[in-house]
Parts: structure tokens; sequence; C-alpha cells
């Protein structure tokens, strides 16, 4: 397995796990350089395949983009078994990402490296990221914000 991997999963792979690779990405890139980052094996993928093959939704790639990070190239896709040995982390959005992917899991330290996104920065209170999917452009700001922070304490720990 790759020692240094991450995917991110959320429940369509076109709001909030895009922008959780994009900023994890950026955010890695600064601290360690971009031709090092590139060592990283970094994904995201949907609990569904509702939207396989499309792009971040229009009002995440926005958001991302008033923060220099680019999510166009980034292609929604499933979660799938393969995922467990591919990916060291496994960070979801919410609970109930949580389950759909444990519910997969063939073997319990599978489940271990399965965790909610925000446990880095509120450890202990099972806060989601909110599914802006149905809200306004501020919801996609705060997504945005709620990301780039996690993206920020996971690198404390790992790095
Ligand atoms: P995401 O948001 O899980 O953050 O990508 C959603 C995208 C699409 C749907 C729900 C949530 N949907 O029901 O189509």
């Amino acid at each position: 397995m790759n020692p240094r991997s991450v995917l991110f999963v959320c429940l369509g792979n076109i709001c909030r796990s895009p922008v959780a690779e994009g900023v994890f990405r950026h955010a890695l890139s600064k601290r360690i350089g971009e031709q090092a980052a590139l060592a990283w094996k970094i994904d995201s993928a949907g609990t569904s395949a509702y939207h396989a093959g499309k792009s971040p939704d229009p009002r995440s790639q926005a958001s991302a983009r008033l923060h220099g990070v680019d999510l166009s190239k980034q292609r929604s896709r499933a979660f799938e078994v393969a995922d467990f040995n591919a990916f060291e982390h496994i960070l979801v959005m919410d609970s109930a990402n949580h389950v759909n992917v444990c519910a997969l899991a063939k073997h319990p330290e599978e489940k271990d490296r399965v965790q909610l996104i925000l446990e880095a920065s509120f450890p202990g209170h099972n806060k989601p990221v909110p599914d802006p999917y149905y809200g306004g452009d501020q919801g996609f700001e705060s997504v945005y914000q709620l990301l780039a922070q996690a993206s920020e304490d996971w690198l404390d720990q790992w790095l």
C-alpha cells in the first residue's frame, strides 16, 4: 500500500469530496512543494454512482476557484472495495458515508482506517461536513472553509 495515500468520500462525489481532494492537494503542495506532493496518491469518490463521470458541481468549482484551487479536471466515481487496499486513510464527510463505506469492509482493520474528516479539527464531536447540494452558495463557502482547516489539521498530524 502507498504509505502516503488518502481518499475523500461523500455521497455524490460532486460537491464535498471533490473540494476536499482539491484543497488537500493544494495545502500539501504549499507545505512540501508541488513535486514532492505528486508522490502522494490523493483521490475522491462517492458512496453512490449517481453522478459517475461528471465534473464537480459548478458551485463547488466556483468556491474553490475563488481560493485558487482548480477542480475542473476531477470526475466523479463510486467508492469501490479495492479502495480499502489502495488508500491508507479514508476520510468521509458524514456518518451516513461512514456507515456505507464500513458496510463494504471485509476486515475490521479496514473499518479502522475510515474516519470522519472533521475528526482532526473537532476530535470526538462526530461533526459532519453539511451537504450543500440543496442549499445556496454560502453553504459551499462554508464547506470550503471547513475542508481547508481540516486539511491543515490532518497535515499537522501526518507530516
Ligand atoms: P455530495 O453532495 O455528496 O457532497 O457530492 C450531493 C450530491 C448529489 C446528491 C446528493 C448530495 N444527489 O442526491 O444527487
